[in-house]
């Protein structure tokens, strides 16, 4: 598909075609590539997320499915705690769209490399204000590219900073996350795929692995308000700790993933 620039249906249609030699040529050369380790997704450019085709290259994390468990806790909470009440007269059912659309939310995305989390929230949230952070320029530069490609770069203000340092935000609704959560001791463990082209401080966050989280906490709690929520991102290894670290906070939970991994760390700023 990639080498002839085609989709999965062109391909199942016409078993006949034949590679001309310079398609031969650019297979073969993306062939290499993998069998040097480099991901299919850097090789292609183009990773799904939430729906959408994102542009990915090594200056950005390539989005993992289990992150959009983040986006399904965001939904979640928002359907159970602030979507307002009413009913479509018509069906008698909960008109999710208009309503979703009736709080005016305010989202910050933490780290957002290709800007996955971001952009799936602004498709989800139509009137939502939305922020999104990296410490990565090049990062920021394809998330910019991904909201042009999806038309919601009117929709995304994106931030150069270290967390969410300089940036006078208060009174957000979410801060979400999927920070580096992976310790420096653990790196043998990690695949080597990741450790070799995937952005190291993407993946990494110093010895333990939850030095970015604990350094993240007291500025989230600062600018959320009174019962506003914090979504992380996080890994089985860390989840102790994190868990340890949101003591102070209210309705912490820890939810897993498909694979019954824990993922997702929510926790609710107290009201009072
Ligand atoms: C695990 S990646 C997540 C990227 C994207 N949100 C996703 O879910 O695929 C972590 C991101 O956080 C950024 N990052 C690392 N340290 C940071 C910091 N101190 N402040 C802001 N962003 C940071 C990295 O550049 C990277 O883009």
């Amino acid at each position: 598909m990639f080498t002839l620039n085609c989709d999965r249906a062109y391909l199942f249609a016409h078993p006949e075609r034949e590679l001309t030699a310079e398609e031969q040529v650019h297979y073969e050369a993306a062939l290499n590539e993998r069998v040097r380790g480099v991901p299919a997704q850097y090789i292609t450019g183009h990773q799904e997320f939430w729906g959408m085709d994102l542009i990915v290259t090594p200056a950005v994390l390539i989005p993992r499915p289990e992150t959009e468990h983040v986006i399904e806790t965001v939904l979640e909470l928002y359907k159970a705690d602030l979507r307002p009440q009413t009913l479509d007269l018509r069906t008698s059912t909960p008109d999710v769209r208009s309503q979703r659309s009736e709080v005016e939310l305010r989202i910050l995305d933490v780290g957002t490399g290709s800007g996955c989390i971001a952009l799936a929230l602004a498709k989800e949230f139509l009137l939502a204000e939305i922020h999104a952070t990296d410490i990565s320029a090049a990062a920021l530069e394809i998330a910019r590219a991904n909201a042009a490609r999806h038309q919601l770069e009117h929709r995304i203000q994106f931030h150069h900073a270290d967390l969410l340092e300089g940036l006078n935000l208060s009174d957000l609704d979410f801060i979400v996350s999927n920070p580096p959560y992976v310790g420096e001791s653990e790196e043998d463990h990690v695949q080597l795929e990741v450790r070799k082209f995937e952005p190291r401080n993407a993946v990494f966050a110093g010895r333990t692995g939850v030095e970015v989280i604990a350094r993240l906490l007291p500025q989230a709690h600062a600018a959320l308000r009174p019962g506003g929520w914090l979504i992380l991102e996080i890994s089985g290894t860390i989840a102790g700790e994190v868990d340890q670290l949101l003591r102070g906070w209210d309705e912490v939970r820890i939810i897993p993933d498909l694979q019954s991994i824990p993922r997702v760390a929510q926790a609710r700023k107290p009201r009072t």
